[in-house]
């Protein structure tokens, strides 16, 4: 892997500002265009990743983003989300702003019509993919002191029915739905709570969606843009939303689309 750099911008607009960012899996996550948007405008990041295994391809990631803060977060064990907020806590005491983006269904759940999905495949999507945002949340808001912004991705599947999206869909509406009463009660101390909807991407993430190719066809066809999204444009877009200039912008689920989802 060639590392990446970060691209040179001389306002540094986000100086100053902390976050946490969690779905570095490489150098294709959506979540590392965002970490390398938020690091170019000047912010301080805390990093994690999955386990021993992910760390190999994180941790040249987080040397490029000079974070002093780079932990292992995997949602199933129990106590590594709060050891990264206390962490967060004793270093820097406070908060501005978070990135989840994660999502895990197990395949066969995944790859299977909903009506067939089985209790454990349903509460693991669920669990990983909308619960873990809430809990997020939950242990951001006594940092946020003087506010903040939360992010969370979803997807289109979450509001059409998408060829092969399936549970990940079902998991995607509920992850919506919270982002709006996450921000309908949280926006009386300052925190803002976002949903981004990106078009396709070809991640990690992505490639246990069967037929994935025919997707990005899709997508680029007939978004009015004509083009793919990229994680530079989602780490734009994020970038933009966290600065204190979007405070009155919250509950929203923002397409970084092409445009697609206006077209029947
Ligand atoms: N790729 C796309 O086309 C696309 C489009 C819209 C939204 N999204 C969403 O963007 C987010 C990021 O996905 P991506 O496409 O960058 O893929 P990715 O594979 O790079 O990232 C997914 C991340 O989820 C993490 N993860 C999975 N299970 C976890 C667990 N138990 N605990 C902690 N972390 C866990 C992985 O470690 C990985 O870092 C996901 O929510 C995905 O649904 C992706």
């Amino acid at each position: 892997m060639t590392v990446p750099t970060l691209p040179d911008v001389k306002a540094k607009l986000l100086e100053g500002k902390r976050g946490l960012v969690v779905g570095i899996a490489n150098e294709h996550s959506i979540a590392w265009g965002c970490a390398r948007a938020f690091r170019a405008l000047g912010a301080e990041l805390a990093i994690t990743y999955l386990n021993d295994k992910a760390q190999k391809y994180v941790e040249p990631l987080c040397e490029v983003l000079e974070a002093p803060i780079f932990m292992p977060l995997d949602m199933r064990e129990s106590g590594q989300l709060e050891a990264v907020f206390e962490r967060i806590e004793k270093e820097w005491g406070r908060l501005d702003f978070l990135v989840h983006s994660i999502a895990f269904s197990p395949k066969e759940a995944l790859q299977g019509r909903v009506v067939d999905v089985g209790r454990d495949g349903f509460l693991a999507t669920m669990d990983i993919s909308c619960w873990s945002f809430i809990r997020m949340a939950h242990l951001a808001e006594p940092l946020m002191k003087d506010g903040g912004t939360l992010f969370t991705m979803s997807y289109y599947g979450s509001q059409m029915v998408v060829e092969n999206y399936n549970i990940m869909g079902v998991a995607k509406a509920a992850l919506e739905a919270s982002v709006r009463y996450l921000a309908a009660e949280l926006g009386p101390k300052n925190i803002r709570v976002h949903a981004i909807s990106p078009g396709p991407l070809a991640t990690r993430a992505a490639s246990g969606i069967p037929e994935f190719d025919a997707l990005l066809d899709k997508a680029k066809a007939k978004a009015p843009a004509r083009s793919l999204v990229s994680i530079d444009d989602v780490g734009a877009a994020v970038a933009f939303l966290a600065h204190d200039a979007a405070r009155l912008i919250t509950g929203e689920t923002l397409y970084i689309d092409g445009g697609y989802h206006i077209i029947d």
